[in-house]
């Protein structure tokens, strides 16, 4: 959600990192206990009633043995704002006061522009006019949005006409930031003359989580045949990345954790109105992942309250596997056939909007409704039908627990034994995968854990297998910049010196804070030379099946040139350990 505008330079990075304290991050979203040399809190980053987040403000990383998150200040401050990497640098460079790179330098360069001073600017130039006239003020009247509403979301006017916004910001922004910020638009008839690209239009600022101004969507105030027209989508500006209104709705969803998610800016605007303040809204678009991810960051149960039409109805089938792959708990509000949350608020009053939100039903429950109907219980085909949509239906959801109350419900009413749900469920391989996988990402942990916390006995770097033997992408990343590290150094690296060599704000540190914090709860029962042996051997036999499966292929197609070579290599895989030298 970065405007792209600042040069990311190391140095830069490098100051950021010294002055965020990952403790003061961590203090804003959460309240934390010393114990020991450490930090404990309720986790910001996911729900729960006992703490299991814990800092170190000595290494600076925290871990949650919660949610599983874990990293450096920069990643916590990007998971707790929604920021990513570009956007977190500049917006902690800002309040820690460290200068960024000069505009001016970077103009003379021809390199980038200023689209937040830009948007910025055109913000300031929309709400003025809207305070000056009269015209969308009688149409805000009519839509019965208060005067308090247009202060809170910050509404704007921009007027008819096509040189308004260039004119009144010529002496102040350059034209070429109101054209990258899509604030312009160039007239292919008139040799590319500049022209506003709102015009009559009834402006919403769109803000990321935190605040910051992105872009705009201008309601038309005419007969213009484009209802809305928002900022073009850029890498900066992404729709399916933000959600409306997330921004104001953020204090109230941290205290009720229940959010209304709608399709439109009036909807949100109505729905709090009738005193719902977590309002947000997919701005008309299929709701993304990034969407509902964003919005189990600050909530558990969302309550979907798209248009009551056909269009409506498939936005929230769509939406509904996505929200429940975020463990969020869905509702659907009933708002009536061919209503909105504002056109209902207008027509039957601000009450029956508050009722449809507070009684939508249970959206899983609800399709189980329709899925088990009463002719299914006797026809064993419609049965065994049902059964596979109710398996669809449910596989999306995260929880354990919460998926098979349903799925016992739903077998119940269908009356067949809840396991014969999972039969052919995805569900089920997936819990088998999960232990395995988890011991190979342990041992090799183990090893990293070893090999960090105790250099003094790590062994000689010419006795280090390559970094191959690691076959999760994090611990082998990390495992590579303590290879490189140490024949930096020529001593064995320390936790400290790899953490300085991982990127800022990545996974990397995430996984290294987790081996870390695990370090001290968690028994180590292996030597490193033992974790080595391991480690290798699988990684031999990995490369044996490998071999066996490749010329396996070669004999059934017949490739006998191929299979030579293969059987070539088998010979050699015998012998080549996979040490570095
Ligand atoms: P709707 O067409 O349902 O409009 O689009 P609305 O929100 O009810 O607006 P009013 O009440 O007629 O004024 C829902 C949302 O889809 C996005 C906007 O975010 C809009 O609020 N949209 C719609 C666009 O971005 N562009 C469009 O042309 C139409
Ligand atoms: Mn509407």
């Amino acid at each position: 959600m970065a405007l792209g505008n600042i040069d990311l330079n190391p140095q830069l990075i490098q100051a950021v990192r010294d002055a965020v304290d990952v403790v003061a991050v961590a203090s804003e979203h959460t309240s934390l206990r010393k114990a020991g040399k450490r930090h404990e809190g309720l986790c910001p980053l996911h729900k729960e009633k006992t703490p299991s987040f814990s800092v170190d403000p000595d290494k600076g990383l925290f871990y949650c043995f919660g949610c599983g998150a874990g990293g450096d200040a920069i990643r916590l401050y990007m998971l707790t704002s929604g920021e990513d990497f570009p956007a977190a640098i500049e917006s902690l460079a800002m309040r820690y006061g460290i200068p960024l790179p000069s505009k001016d330098s970077r103009r003379q360069r021809g390199e980038e522009r200023d689209l937040h001073g830009a948007l910025q600017a055109a913000d300031e130039f929309f709400r003025q006019q809207l305070s000056e006239t009269a015209f969308p003020q009688r149409y805000l009247e009519e839509r019965q949005i208060p005067q308090r509403q247009v202060e809170r979301f910050g509404l704007g006017f921009a007027p008819d006409g096509w040189e308004n916004l260039l004119k009144a910001l010529s002496g102040s922004i350059p034209l070429a930031d109101l054209e990258a910020a899509g604030l312009i638009g160039r007239s292919d008839r008139q040799g590319g003359k500049p022209y506003d690209r709102f015009r009559n239009r009834l402006i919403f600022p769109i803000r990321s989580p935190i605040g910051r101004l992105l872009g705009f969507g201008g309601r038309t105030l005419g007969d213009h045949k484009a209802k809305y027209i928002n900022t073009s989508e850029t890498e900066q500006f992404h729709k399916g990345r933000l959600l409306y209104g997330l921004h104001h709705a953020k204090k109230a969803l941290r205290e009720s954790r229940v959010a209304v998610l709608t399709e439109g800016y009036f909807d949100v605007l109505a729905v709090e109105a009738c005193g719902f303040p977590g309002a947000v809204a997919s701005m008309g678009t299929s709701l993304t992942p990034e969407q509902a991810k964003l919005l189990g960051r600050y909530c558990e149960e969302v309550v979907v309250a798209y248009d009551g039409d056909k269009a409506g109805e498939a936005a929230f089938q769509r939406a509904l596997p996505t929200l429940l792959a975020e463990g969020l708990k869905v509702r659907r509000a009933q708002l009536g056939a061919g209503e909105d949350p504002d056109s209902l608020r207008l027509s039957l009053g601000p009450e029956a909007v508050k009722v449809s939100i507070e009684e939508g039903p249970d959206a899983v429950l609800t399709a189980l409704d329709l899925l088990i109907l009463p002719q299914a219980i006797r026809d064993p085909k419609i049965r065994s039908e049902a059964a596979g949509h109710i398996r669809k239906l449910l596989h999306p959801i995260p929880d354990t627990i919460v998926r098979s109350g349903y799925a016992r419900l739903a077998a119940q009413r269908l009356g067949v034994p809840e396991e014969s749900l999972w039969k052919r469920s995805s569900a089920a391989p997936e819990r088998q995968t999960e232990p395995r996988e988890s011991v190979t990402r342990q041992m090799e942990e183990l090893l990293l854990e070893r090999l960090l916390r105790q250099p003094a006995s790590a062994p000689a770097a010419n006795l280090l297998p390559a970094a191959d033997v690691f076959f999760d992408n994090l611990c082998r990343r990390i495992y590579e910049v303590y290879y490189q590290t140490y024949s930096q150094l020529e001593r064995a690296p320390t936790l400290e010196d790899v953490q300085r060599s991982l990127p800022p704000g990545g996974a990397e540190l995430g996984r290294l804070s987790r081996i870390e914090h695990g370090g001290q709860e968690t028994e180590n029962p292996f030597g490193t030379r033992e974790l080595i042996a391991k480690l290798s051997d699988r990684w031999q036999k990995q490369q044996r099946n490998e071999l066996v499966a490749r010329i396996r292929e070669a004999e059934q197609r017949g490739d006998y040139e191929l299979l030579k070579e293969l059987i070539a290599e088998t010979a050699m895989a015998k012998k080549v350990r996979p040490l570095s030298e």
